[in-house]
């Protein structure tokens, strides 16, 4: 079994990669947390490896992904393989770590760990999104190492292959924490008048916090920024502040939007 999370569709697409190399189903690890279910037992099969397959926001693992793995009960089928795969637009920082501990505390080792360069879907504070030929290139290095990982797994391989970046201590221990009490503010998210009120950003939401008010989108509170409103908005009518104008948007060319909208929802 495969869990995934995805904001633009990079993490859905290694994901997908990984289930038809490895023939394990994949599920959206949010659907049971958007139920408000708070215990996720696993039906994992004989010998069946867990997997998780999610973005590195700020050097850490998603919020989401993390009380995923506090709602697991794996204690009377525990998996006898798991394998972690952070996507990123560069490094991770000591995502795996964080991780690590929390599959602990659930009594769940984890045997292999990839840090997975892909196409930059962040566009504040200076950073730009990655798209066109970059992101294409990114995409095909990632194909070449998909099929490696997927064979590391088949054979139940060791071991971590992570692109940590500089000072990753820092990075995860002190920029992450700021990350997670400063830089998420629903508040600051716009929409302009290009708006066409196709509700695809509300349909796309991982954490189910947009409505549709008169027709436009209207933000709640729990959001953990997967930027999928602002990358998939067909005519660019969505902004964060003013640091998101102009700044070109990303979306996996691979996956089409329709894959990533939130069953449920019309
Ligand atoms: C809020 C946020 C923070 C990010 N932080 C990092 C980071 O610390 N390091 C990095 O290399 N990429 C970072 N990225 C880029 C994403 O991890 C990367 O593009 C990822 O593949 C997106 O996956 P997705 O398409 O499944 O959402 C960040 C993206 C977002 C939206």
């Amino acid at each position: 079994m495969i869990y995934y999370f995805t904001g633009t569709g990079n993490s859905y697409y290694a994901a997908k990669v990984l289930g038809i190399n490895l023939q394990q189903s994949i599920e959206n690890l949010g659907d049971s947390q958007r139920a408000g279910i708070t215990k996720k037992v696993p039906a994992l099969k004989k010998d069946e490896p867990l997997g998780f397959v999610f973005p590195v926001y700020a050097w850490g693992p998603p919020t989401w992904v993390l009380n995923f793995i506090e709602s697991l009960d794996v204690e009377n089928n525990p998996p006898g393989y798991t394998f972690a795969i952070a996507t990123c637009g560069e490094n991770i920082g000591n995502t795996m770590n964080t991780l690590r501990k929390a599959l602990k505390q659930k009594n769940i080792g984890l045997d292999y760990g990839y840090s997975l360069k892909m196409p930059n879907n962040y566009m504040m504070m200076g950073s730009k999104v990655e798209a066109g030929q970059k992101a294409e290139e990114k995409i095909r290095r990632a194909d070449l190492l998909l099929s490696k990982i997927s064979e590391d797994i088949k054979s139940r391989e060791k071991g971590f292959t992570l692109n940590k970046g500089f000072m990753p201590k820092i990075l995860s221990k002190a920029v992450n924490p700021l990350f997670l009490k400063y830089a998420i503010d629903t508040k600051k998210f716009r929409v302009n008048r290009n708006c066409i009120s196709c509700g695809l950003c509300r349909r796309i939401c991982n954490t189910g916090t947009i409505e549709l008010v008169a027709g436009k989108p209207v933000w709640g509170k729990e959001c953990v920024q997967c930027l999928a409103c602002i990358n998939y908005c067909p005519v660019q009518a969505i902004d964060y502040g003013r640091g998101t104008r102009n700044k070109g948007r990303y979306k996996n060319p691979r996956i089409s939007p329709m894959e990533l909208e939130i069953r449920g929802k019309e």
